[in-house]
Order: structure tokens, then C-alpha cells, then sequence
């Protein structure tokens, strides 16, 4: 993988989208700034410069290579990079689904996946990683947290971004390969669901489509991204993105 840093942007996905037909599949536009870093649902994201890693990777893929319903894979992909990384940081993180990173009730990481479509089915996807690493105070978040906040006590120093990105990318690219192949987008979603935030445990949601709240059980996700939630007369639910909220 490449990574190119750009000191000031106004969005690292913005930017790799901008420049999509020029960037060579695999490359990673990095910023340590971004000015008006985009979130879901149209929320702006917030990152104190210098302090955490912003970046998109950029995909190509080959014709008829992803389909367009194989989409969500990248989000197992992205999101097992992340909880790979900061295992091996000794930070025990769990998958809020899509792809929030949570440190127990804490969010640590965001991402914003955005792909373009050609008729034989995905033909890019911008990949765009927030990761919160040496910010250790955040105003207008109650339930953020960072790198640094979870190992304040044992590493009180600042974790170098270049390096941590390289790491997170190392094992980004382990793991790309099993897009490729039933099997290997079968192991994404084990991986993937063994990590899930809330599973098995029953707890509080909204559903956002009929305006209710209910309590339910994540029991896991359907093999086209969606999630699969027990209710508590036993009914099965299922979910695509923005149609359920967690209520704490
Ligand atoms: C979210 O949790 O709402 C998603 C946040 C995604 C933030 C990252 S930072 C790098 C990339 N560029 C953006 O503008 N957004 C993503």
C-alpha cells in the first residue's frame, strides 16, 4: 500500500474521491488535518490536528470482481483491521455494527465507506478511517475516547501515526485477499461477528422504520449485511444501516 500525507485537507474521502480515476488501487491518502472530516448520517468529524490518524484507502476492483450485495464485506474487512490493531495494543475493542470501534461504551473509531458502482458491480470504495490515537480530551464528545486515554497509565507518551497507520495497513492487506472468495468472505464475518458490540446480551433499541422502541438481542448478521436482532417475544428483526438506533 501507498500512503500520501497531505498536511491540510478539507476531507481525506473527499479528496480520494476527487481524485479516484488517477489513484492506483491500494493507495491511502492520509491527512493531519482534516477541516471538514465527514461522519455518517451527514456529521461532520471532529479530530484535533496532529493528534490522530484520518485517512481513506482507496480500492479498484476488477470487473464482476465484488458484487455490489458483497459490499458490506469491506466493512468486516476495515473494522477486524481496526480491533486487530488495537489488540495488539493490549485495547480490547468491540464492533458497534456497521463499523463503529467501541472501548466498552467508549467510541474510539469511526468510518465512512463509499463506493462507486459499475454494472458488473463494485468498482472502487473509499475507505475513510478516523482513529482517535494521541487526543486525550474531546469537548463535544461525551463518549469518544483514544489510543492514549485506554493506555494513559502504562504508555504516557505519544504513539507515532506514521507507524501506527503502517500497522493498521499491514494488517488491512493480511486480510484484503478474503474478499476474493466465499471462504474467505465467510471467515471475515466469523471474525467479524465474534467481536460484534451488544451480541447475545439483550438491550435497549429504537426501531427508526416504525418509530419504537424494543428490547432485543443482536444475534448476528445476515449474509447480506443485515443485522439480525431476537425481540423479546422471539421474533426475528432485521435491520439495514440507519433503520435501528442503540439506546444506552
Ligand atoms: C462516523 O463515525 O461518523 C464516521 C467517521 C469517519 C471519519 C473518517 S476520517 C477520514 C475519512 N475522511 C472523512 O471525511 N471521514 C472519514
Amino acid at each position: 500500500m501507498k500512503t500520501l500525507w497531505l498536511d491540510t485537507i478539507d476531507s481525506t474521502n473527499s479528496e480520494a474521491l476527487r481524485r479516484l480515476p488517477d489513484l492506483p488501487s491500494c493507495t491511502v491518502l492520509s491527512a493531519r488535518e482534516q477541516t471538514a472530516g465527514r461522519g455518517q448520517r451527514g456529521n461532520t468529524w471532529f479530530s484535533e490536528p496532529g493528534k490522530n490518524l484520518t485517512f481513506s484507502i482507496v480500492l479498484k476492483f476488477g470487473l464482476g470482481a465484488v458484487s455490489a450485495r458483497d459490499a458490506h464485506y469491506l466493512n468486516c474487512l476495515a473494522s477486524l483491521s481496526v480491533v486487530s490493531l488495537l489488540d495488539s495494543f493490549g485495547i480490547r475493542s468491540q464492533i458497534k455494527w456497521p463499523n463503529d470501534i467501541y472501548v466498552g461504551k467508549r467510541k474510539i473509531c469511526g468510518m465512512l465507506l463509499e463506493n462507486t458502482l459499475c454494472t458488473t458491480g463494485l468498482a472502487a470504495s473509499v475507505i475513510g478511517i478516523g482513529l482517535n490515537v494521541n487526543q486525550t480530551a474531546f469537548p463535544r464528545l461525551a463518549n469518544a475516547t483514544s489510543v492514549a486515554l485506554e493506555l494513559g497509565q502504562v504508555h504516557p507518551m505519544e504513539w507515532d501515526l506514521a507507524q501506527t497507520l503502517e500497522c493498521l495497513l499491514r494488517l488491512f492487506e493480511e486480510r484484503l485477499p478474503l474478499l476474493s472468495s466465499p471462504e474467505g468472505r465467510q471467515e471475515l464475518m466469523a471474525d467479524y461477528t465474534a467481536r460484534l458490540f451488544r451480541k447475545d446480551v439483550p438491550a435497549p433499541y429504537r426501531d427508526l422504520l416504525q418509530d419504537r422502541e424494543f428490547t432485543g438481542v443482536i444475534e448476528g448478521v445476515e449474509p447480506d449485511g443485515r443485522l439480525r436482532v431476537r425481540d423479546a417475544e422471539g421474533g426475528k428483526r432485521f435491520f439495514r444501516f440507519k433503520e435501528i438506533s442503540y439506546l444506552l
